[in-house]
């Protein structure tokens, strides 16, 4: 028995991007599953470019209203995105390549990565905005 999915996201108290958040989370926690039920690579691939087509929507989002009210740390803060997007590419060519436990750790890696990125840099965007009348 798969134990149950984790708490919600913090919120960042913007709405849209809180939104995005637990989408991002509940994709991750589709694939964090299926790896643990064993799910051959061709439907861990299906999950990962999942993930990725929407994390590829969520950050250049976050980065566009970054840009549009003039973040001061915009570009810090983009630099960390990647982070997350090359990640997800080391998840993918451990899947590809046939090694499901370096899969689940690099996933895991990711979701710290995610969990971390949350309460540090999207909290301080979202007090910003908050800040600026954005909730
Ligand atoms: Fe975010
Ligand atoms: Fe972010």
């Amino acid at each position: 028995m798969i134990s149950s999915t984790r708490s919600a996201p913090p919120s960042i108290n913007v709405r849209m991007i809180d939104d995005q958040h637990a989408v991002l989370i509940e994709k991750i926690e589709r694939l964090e599953q299926a790896m643990a039920v064993g799910d051959d690579a061709a439907a861990l691939s299906q999950l990962i470019r999942d993930l990725d087509d929407y994390a590829r929507y969520h950050l250049p989002m976050e980065e566009r209203i970054m840009k549009s009210c003039a973040y001061p740390l915009r570009d810090m803060h983009a630099l960390e995105h990647e982070k997350c997007l090359r990640r997800l590419l080391e998840v993918e060519r451990m899947v590809t390549e046939g090694h499901p436990a370096a899969a689940v750790e690099m996933l895991s890696r990711l979701r710290a990565w995610l969990d971390s990125h949350l309460l540090e840099w999207d909290a301080k965007l979202g007090k910003f905005l908050n800040s600026r009348g954005v909730a």
